[in-house]
């Protein structure tokens, strides 16, 4: 971290809410310049609003964010963002170039003309992502890993100083998810620039990452994977009792097997039974808690 910059994110105190509902309550922490997150948490936890309220897009019901030292502001030259849902551009009859360019044309300079800035700033990015080859290609004829580079960079468009990268992994085999992960890192440390990207799985994220944010319960656990990825720590962001196991480099998480206990109970009738199943779903050991 540089001395005497700003954090690249301090979320103090913070709770977000969406309907009724608090997806953040009071959740506190700070993320250094040059940090790359894995941000993980079950479906729902809050990864997407997270993201949202760092740019503006959500408000804070209650606490500060600040990214890069000031206070949040909708447009923020300093981020880039990759949304989960991505536009249904991906399946028109266009060029890997323009594709990239439309993020310029579209989002940060509000104008249809392409100067030489522009151009010259796509150029860039292509370079940055090795994306040289696709530029000339059509983006309907790409594959999803080769559509996730040019989605990446459209991100860096603008020279953000943080990107906030959601769920870059979501359809993407795990040979390519690992090759999506490695670029982003290189192209991370290439610009000493500041990541958050969420993810379903962490293993594919584990020899890139620098620290893990677990959202779950409205709460925020921030840290190295060994003091993340525990069995306490994720019990309470669960709120429910997960076991953590180690085999062979690879991490998995899942709720503790109550199979046995829900047999026993099964003739005591519904309330029961309810309980149990819930904690089962995902009892067993070779798939990871929260997979989709
Ligand atoms: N506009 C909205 N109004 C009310 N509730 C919402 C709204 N948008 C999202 N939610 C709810 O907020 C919670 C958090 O959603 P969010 O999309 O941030 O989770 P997530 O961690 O990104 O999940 P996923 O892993 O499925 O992408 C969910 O329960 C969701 O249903
Ligand atoms: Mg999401």
């Amino acid at each position: 971290m540089n001395v005497g910059s700003p954090a690249a994110l301090e979320v103090d105190r913070v709770t977000l809410e969406l309907g009724e509902r608090a997806i953040l309550d009071g959740a506190s922490f700070a993320v250094g310049q040059e940090e790359f997150i894995g941000v993980l948490g079950p479906n729902g936890a809050g990864k997407t609003t997270l993201m949202r309220a760092l740019l503006g897009l959500v408000p804070v019901a209650s606490g500060s964010i600040r990214v890069n030292g000031a206070a949040v502001m909708r447009g923020n030259p300093s981020i880039g963002y990759m949304p989960q849902i991505r536009s249904s551009l991906a399946n028109r009859r266009v060029l890997g170039r323009d594709f990239v360019a439309m993020a310029a044309d579209g989002h940060r300079w509000g104008l249809p003309l392409r100067n030489a800035r522009v151009v010259a700033d796509v150029e860039r990015v292509l370079a940055l992502v090795g994306g040289e080859q696709l530029a000339a290609r059509l983006l309907s004829e790409l594959s999803g890993g080769e559509r996730q580079r040019l989605l990446l960079a459209q991100c860096l468009l603008g020279d953000p100083r943080l990107l906030l990268l959601d769920e870059p992994l979501i359809s993407l085999d795990p040979r390519h998810q690992t090759g999506v992960v490695e670029l982003v890192r290189r192209v991370q440390r290439e610009l000493n620039i500041t990541v958050l990207f969420s993810a379903h799985e962490l293993n594919p994220l584990l020899n890139s990452l620098d620290r893990v944010l677990y959202l779950g319960n409205g709460r925020a656990a921030l840290g190295t994977v060994d003091e993340v990825i525990s069995k306490p720590v994720l019990s309470k962001l669960y709120g429910s009792p997960i076991d953590v196991m180690r085999v062979n480099g690879r991490i998995f998480v899942m709720s503790v097997d109550i199979e046995i206990d829900k047999l026993d109970h099964a003739h005591e009738g519904d309330e029961h039974a309810h309980e149990h199943d819930h904690g089962h779903r995902h009892g067993h050991g070779h798939h990871h808690h929260h997979a989709k």
